[in-house]
């Protein structure tokens, strides 16, 4: 890893414009999952906008139970704890996925509920966990961006990609950094007042709408188009009877 590669708080804080993400930033060598590592700064609502970030993860974790894997070095692995958040987890998931695409690129686009693809491929994950906190609910929002891989496992080579891959630059993860703290702060702020703005942008991102695709739900099958997203209730499937059907994102899955 060279110099300009380390990732050191004071240099993602250096000009960072943000008021409450990234106001406090902990860096770490190697942790189980940043998702856990951050769900124990939750009691202490001063850590409210809390960035934890690690070069590596032994248990990353990720939706559905699944693991997230990456090399040491190779991503950014953060999660973003947000304390007494009143936004919902549906619309704060489609939130943070449209402030990680605008952080990663112009070409970013979003499938839902919250994969943000580079030319048709994974090239960044969202976790969302809550925890109870006294009174209060703490969200904890993990991202990974795949930033430096070269090359991924042939069963993933076909689905997942990394910035350097598909820009054939080397991405700075600290402009990225502070690039993503900046989007999220911004399009949360947006959620609170203006929540119709963050769909219209998930919407024109997302490269589900439209499209004939195949959803798992509760381990049940569901065929049909996708026809719009609720911020409430989900995604939105127009069924081949014609009938509309909601999706949480948190019970489904888009299949291939
Ligand atoms: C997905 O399955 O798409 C979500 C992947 C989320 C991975 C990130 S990496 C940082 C944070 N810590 C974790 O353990 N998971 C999230």
């Amino acid at each position: 890893m060279t110099a300009d590669n380390r990732i050191e708080p004071e240099r993602i804080q250096h000009n960072l414009k943000t008021k409450r993400i990234g106001k406090k930033i902990l860096v770490f060598d190697s942790v189980s999952s940043t998702n856990d590592t951050a769900a124990e700064y939750a009691n202490a609502p001063e850590n409210d906008g809390l960035v934890v970030i690690a070069e590596q993860q032994t248990a990353g974790k990720g939706r559905a139970g699944n693991k997230w894997f990456s090399e040491k070095g190779e991503s950014l692995l953060c999660s973003i704890l947000l304390i007494n958040e009143k936004l919902n987890a549906e619309l704060l998931s489609l939130t943070i996925a449209v402030a990680t695409a605008e952080a990663i690129n112009e070409t970013a686009r979003i499938k839902w509920p919250n994969d943000v693809m580079l030319n048709g491929k994974k090239v960044a994950g969202i976790l969302l966990e809550s925890k109870q906190v006294k009174n209060n609910k703490a969200y904890i929002i993990g991202i990974g961006i795949n930033c430096h891989q070269k090359e991924f496992p042939k069963a993933l080579s076909s689905i997942a990609t990394s910035i350097d891959i598909e820009t054939g630059k080397i991405i700075d993860r600290i402009t990225l950094s502070k690039r993503l703290f900046g989007a999220t702060e911004h399009w949360l702020k947006n959620a609170q007042t203006k929540p119709a703005k963050v769909i219209e942008e998930w919407k024109r991102l997302s490269i589900l709408l439209g499209q004939r695709i195949k959803l798992i739900h509760n381990g049940k099958g569901f065929t049909g188009n996708c026809a719009g997203i609720d911020p409430e209730a989900g995604l939105i499937l127009q069924l081949d009877s014609g009938a509309m059907k909601f999706f949480p994102a948190s019970q489904t899955t888009v299949g291939k």
